[in-house]
């Protein structure tokens, strides 16, 4: 990026522009939203509140152009094995695709999706007309999925987005953490008779998950004493069928997906199994075609000021690498999408987190921001006091709906009207003299008020995006979920790194081997003093 003629155009442009405030590009443009704003299937995005003009964004399309992004969108979605750290493909976009053909290494992955999915769809038919039962013959209740990071986010976000979908009154559960407290409690409440549990781990090596999963078959074989029953119980969704297999189960119960899925890249896939059980095939269907239909756009908008996920991606690269700005929030206003910042979350920061390109070459540049966030309207009575008056800026993304039937409209009047006012607020801000004056207005001591109204200046100028969705339903929450993949898509490229492999977990899982065996031996292998001694302190307790 660093050598375009792009970037070094946008270096001039942010040094002549950023003075500009977002208040004075409004004063002077009573048409501004209209050329800051784009639809798709009635999404709604506007990011007329952010720090840029049209000379702006056309240097950003330059930049996307010259860092050879429609070549690489296409790369994608052809197969071609552009996670080149681990000779993989990277082929999401065809778990969702209707297309009948994707050949990767001389193999049609379609037929091979279908079939899966075939599995998918029967299994969960069978479990919600009750052919599928526990070993007592009761109907399942229950569905755990033990899973974590890409085997977790994707299906805790969409079932608890889409959960008036659900079928049967069914009850989903999430183990993910290896803290055993989180297994026990939410075992506490189960009858193993009617209890579902799906193993989901595309490596079926990882630490938290096989042990949550052993402890959970020893809790459920204590109750039920017969090993038989074990195949009317667990399930596992994994690339790995020689694990799956010597974990004990059947390949039969195994529903498969492959490498050229990356597990933040996941959802769409056999990890899916807990949300088709719980919202039913058709809705997990309408899922896929409202990414399916973000994919059309990002693949086939070849005028990429059009393109909702590329202009996205390039407004992150705008302020991570000219404004500086280290962090941006994800801010849904939506109960049903609490879980949408951690998932970005996951999906940006392990994707884009890295410091070298492609070719392992150090890079000068700043890449993935810390991306947080959590409920809008609970983060207004908590951290955005800091976000209107402290002393850094934040960009931030609002989601709402227009509309929800699962709501009730009064709430969500005020609910969005909070919303739109926090987009309005930061960007317009208020000044030391409208503060004064509000305070005269309402009986403060001219002396007092000088005094007071320093503390209610807002600088404002603080960037925001805002994206509507018609309503949360199956096909919306898909589409948002494709557009932020495709923004991280295009930012990588951007940055010239590789998207697809994260050997920044390797570390501390290696670190956390050679410790456990410490602890386990009471044998304390060499650390530095301070890991030693913090050692020392556990081991010290039992
Ligand atoms: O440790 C990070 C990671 O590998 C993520 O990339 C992945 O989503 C998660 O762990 C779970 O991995 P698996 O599905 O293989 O258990």
């Amino acid at each position: 990026m660093i050598h375009t003629q792009a970037y070094k155009k946008l270096q001039e442009h942010f040094t002549q522009s950023h003075k500009t405030t977002l208040l004075d590009m409004f004063n002077t443009d009573n048409t501004r939203v209209n050329k800051f704003n784009l639809s798709l299937d009635g999404l709604y995005f506007d990011f007329s509140k952010n720090n840029i003009t049209e000379e702006t964004l056309s240097l950003l399309i330059q930049l996307a152009h010259e860092s050879g992004l429609t070549e690489k969108i296409s790369a994608m979605f052809n197969g071609d094995k552009i996670n080149n750290t681990e000779n993989r493909a990277v082929l999401h976009t065809a778990l969702r695709s209707p297309n009948k053909q994707v050949i990767l290494d001389g193999v049609n992955v379609c037929t091979e999706i279908q079939l899966v999915l075939n599995k998918m769809k029967l299994f969960s038919e069978k479990l919600h007309t009750g052919q599928h039962k526990g070993y007592t013959g009761k109907p399942i209740t229950d569905i755990i999925n033990i899973g974590i990071g890409g085997s977790d986010l994707g299906p805790v976000l969409v079932t608890q987005a889409l959960k008036p979908y659900r079928k049967n009154n069914l009850n989903v559960h999430f183990i993910s953490s290896i803290d055993g407290y989180q297994l026990l409690d939410t075992l506490s409440n189960l009858n193993p008779a009617t209890t579902l549990f799906i193993v989901a781990s595309k490596t079926f090596t990882t630490q938290e998950t096989i042990t949550n999963a052993l402890t959970t078959r020893k809790w459920f074989l204590d109750k039920v004493k017969d090993t038989r029953y074990i195949k009317q119980h667990f399930v596992a969704v994994s690339t790995n069928t020689r694990a799956v297999t010597e974990f004990g189960i059947d390949p039969e119960n195994m529903f498969e997906f492959w490498d050229f899925v990356g597990g933040r890249y996941s959802l769409w896939s056999a990890i899916g199994l807990s949300i088709i059980l719980y919202i039913g095939f058709d809705n997990f269907n309408k899922l896929l075609a409202g990414a399916h239909s973000v994919d059309e756009h990002f693949r086939e908008t070849k005028d990429l000021h059009k393109n909702i996920p590329v202009i996205l991606g390039l407004l992150s690269v705008w302020y991570a690498n000219f404004y500086n700005y280290a962090t941006q929030i994800i801010s849904p206003y939506n109960t049903r999408l609490t879980r949408f910042p951690a998932y970005v979350q996951q999906l940006a920061m392990e994707s884009n987190g890295k410091s070298v390109n492609k070719n392992g070459e150090l890079l000068s540049y700043k890449t993935c921001p810390v991306i947080w966030g959590d409920s809008g309207i609970n983060g207004q009575h908590a951290y955005y006091q800091l976000l209107h008056q402290g002393t850094s800026i934040y960009p931030m993304d609002i989601i709402y709906a227009l509309s929800d039937e699962f709501s009730i409209k009064e709430h969500n009047d005020i609910l969005v009207a909070n919303a739109i006012a926090q987009a309005e607020a930061f960007m317009r801000g208020k000044s030391y003299e409208t503060a004064k004056q509000e305070l005269l207005k309402t009986g403060v001591e001219p002396h007092q008020a000088t005094e007071i109204a320093k503390h209610k200046v807002f600088t404002g100028n603080r960037p925001t995006n805002t994206i509507t969705l018609n309503e949360i339903s199956p096909y919306s929450l898909g589409m948002l979920i494709a557009i932020y993949e495709h923004k991280t898509f295009t930012e990588g490229v951007i940055w010239q790194i590789n998207s697809f492999d994260q050997m920044g977990v390797e570390l501390g899982k290696q670190l956390a081997k050679t410790i456990y065996n410490d602890i386990s031996s009471k044998k304390i292998s060499a650390h530095d003093n301070s890991t030693t001694q913090l050692i020392n302190n556990y081991t010290r307790i039992d």
